[in-house]
């Protein structure tokens, strides 16, 4: 048994979420634009293409939201955004090589649910003109339930939602209280009930461990309330304290936060809730019903880790629309500018706008497959990385089997066909796995807590 104890005091240590690798920080200015542009010409028909569309307004703002995100009380703002994302979907289309099937769209936020239906639609139709969207495309939306209205759910019924992620966060009044955010679990199961009443089958919940004010005992009691909404996948974040990136954090009185030992605690309960109620742990922090796709292609060794987390979608290109989004391809990773009113600006002028960017070399393509298989397999297979990248893997093998052989803390170990997470650290597995990012060593960014 680990001494877990013990290993959150030795490795008190912000550590990447490893949604991409290399991680953000790593891109460079400049070469998203090229990168992006060389994706365009040479996408192909015969693959899915997916699309992250970004929503960076909210009619509210959460103290502890780590999102790009700008709260606004007119819409007015939101008409002119929606224009300049038809815009870029037009300029994408021109700048393509074929007009390719899309896999899956998942539209992000902010809160794209401020949306009105008129705008939804919009765009859902400029997306119809540059790309192909047939039965099996995935559509997506990222609701905040307190903008749950009669609109709201005409228009994600009319762009053919197929998935609807619902944030709740906590229920706890006292929580809300200290993070801004009052949402009551009535309004929220509102939500559920009418998504479910127009059809959509998969109903994803996003809770979070390591508010200020959490205990268990009231983390206990939200997940209670979310099981009894019957989602079909729950993420179960640890909240991410980065006051030094995210300055409205700083609303949030540290003295509040819960320590390592109560977060880990924390984010063990609810494992063991939700588990015992018939949920499959997916990755790291999400849980899936077994019979949803995101267990299945996690039983078979497919799920994959994208800027978005976790996800069932196998697509090799995603392209992220408007302010911040980031997209990835086999070439490398490209991020749109961050500051709307220089993103409109770049679209007006006809330009891709794709700012910041990364080019793989061989060496961030084989860790970027290690360190995803880890994220979500816990585990890694060398005759895999032999099969998909050749027999040069040899060095990849032995450094991971000096990497278990160094650990003195129980963490991963290895044998001569295998490197293995070990069952009782997977909540270390972000520790073990930045043993592999040789960009992480170079680097002084500060990131998020481990745990
Ligand atoms: C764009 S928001 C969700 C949609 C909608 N705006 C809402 O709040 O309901 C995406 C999710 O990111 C998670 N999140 C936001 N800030 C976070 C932070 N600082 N640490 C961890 N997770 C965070 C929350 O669980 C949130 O539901
Ligand atoms: S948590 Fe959601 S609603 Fe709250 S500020 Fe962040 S994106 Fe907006």
């Amino acid at each position: 048994m680990i001494d877990f104890r013990k290993i959150l005091v030795k490795y008190d240590t912000p550590v990447p979420r490893y949604t991409s690798y290399p991680t953000a920080p790593h891109f460079i200015q400049g070469l998203g634009g090229e990168l992006l542009q060389s994706t365009l010409s040479s996408l192909d028909t015969a693959k899915r293409l997916s699309l992250y569309i970004h929503i960076p307004y909210c009619d509210r703002l959460c103290w502890f939201c780590g999102c790009h995100t700008k709260q606004t009380n007119q819409y007015a703002p939101v008409v002119k955004y929606v224009d300049t994302l038809i815009a870029e979907i037009m300029l994408l289309g021109e700048k393509s090589s074929c007009r390719p099937l899309l896999g899956e769209v998942h539209f992000g936020g902010g809160s794209p649910s401020l949306l009105r239906s008129e705008d939804m639609i919009r765009i859902r139709q400029a997306l119809g003109l540059v790309f192909q969207i047939d039965k099996a495309t995935q559509i997506s939306v990222e609701i905040d339930p307190n903008d749950h209205n009669d609109d709201m759910i005409y228009g994600l019924k009319s762009i053919g939602l197929t998935r609807a992620s619902i944030g709740v966060q906590d229920f706890d009044p006292e929580v809300q209280k200290a993070i801004n955010r009052p949402q009551s679990f009535e309004q929220t199961f509102d939500l559920v009930r009418a998504l479910r009443s127009i059809g959509i089958s998969s109903v994803n919940v996003d809770a979070l461990y390591g508010l200020p004010l959490q205990n268990k005992q009231r983390l206990q009691k939200t997940i209670e309330h979310v099981i009894s909404m019957e989602p079909d996948r729950i993420a179960m974040f640890g909240y991410a304290h980065v006051p030094w990136v995210k300055k409205h954090q700083s609303m949030i009185n540290e003295g509040d936060l819960p320590g390592n030992i109560e977060r880990y605690e924390q984010a063990k309960l609810a494992e063991e809730l939700l588990v015992q109620s018939g949920f499959q742990k997916i990755g790291l922090d999400h849980y899936a019903r077994p019979d949803d796709k995101l267990a299945q292609c996690a039983n078979q060794g497919i799920l994959r880790r994208n800027f978005q987390g976790y996800t069932s979608d196998p697509c090799e290109t995603l392209i992220g629309l408007g302010a911040s989004s980031i997209g990835q391809s086999t070439e490398g990773h490209f991020q749109n500018i961050v500051p709307t009113g220089q993103y409109t600006l770049a679209v007006n002028n006809g330009t891709l706008p794709a700012a910041k960017g990364y080019r793989f070399t061989q060496d961030d393509r084989i860790r970027g497959w290690i360190i995803e298989r880890l994220m979500c397999d816990f585990h890694l297979k060398f005759d895999e990385l032999e099969a998909r990248f050749g027999s040069k893997c040899e060095t990849y093998v032995e450094e991971a089997i000096a990497i278990a052989k160094s650990d003195r803390d129980g963490l991963c170990t290895a044998t001569s066909t295998r490197f293995q997470i070990n069952d009782d650290a997977l909540a270390f597995t972000r520790l073990v796995v930045a043993k592999f990012d040789s960009h992480l060593k170079q680097s002084d960014f500060k990131f998020s807590k481990a745990v």
